[in-house]
């Protein structure tokens, strides 16, 4: 399998863990870093709606906890309505990261200079974009120097 497909295999497996008992979408995230490692997170809601994380930022925030600082290579998302198990079963159209995200991935893949490849699946099909893409002319860790 190639390293995209296993990645979205790995966030489609991680939307099993989401805690979305409001939205009922489950999404899953699983990050690539350069030395192999591939770290996941699922969206976890909350009765007081506006606090629900993302997939992405629990991947990042548990990855950073890990120390990591960079390295960052590929993010792949899977997002959907459960199956019977919980696993998120992608619609016809890939989901991609929400802004806050895209912002929370830049700051992550600055550290290590990196532009990661972001990766969304959908039913059919993968598509497959550069995080600079989806977030051009990003605000990041250097504008504050
Ligand atoms: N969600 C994510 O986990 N990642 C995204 O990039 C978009 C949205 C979650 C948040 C909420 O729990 C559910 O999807 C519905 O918006």
């Amino acid at each position: 399998m190639a390293a995209a497909a296993i990645l979205a295999a790995s966030a489609r497996a991680a939307s099993r863990r989401a805690y979305a008992p409001y939205s009922g979408f489950h999404v899953g995230a699983a990050l690539m870093f350069a030395d192999g490692a591939i770290v996941t997170g699922s969206n976890v809601e909350n009765a007081s709606y506006g606090l629900s994380l993302c997939a992405e930022a629990i991947a990042i925030t548990k990855a950073m906890d890990e120390g990591r600082r960079g390295g960052l290579i590929a993010v792949a998302l899977a997002g959907g309505k459960p199956d019977a198990v919980g696993e998120a079963v992608p619609g016809p159209d890939p989901v991609m990261p929400c802004g806050r995200c895209r912002q929370m991935l830049h700051e992550l893949a600055r550290l290590g200079d990196t532009d990661p490849e972001v990766i969304g699946a959908a039913a059919a099909s993968m598509l497959r974009v550069p995080l600079s893409t989806l977030l051009p002319h990003a605000f990041g860790p250097a504008n504050l120097d």
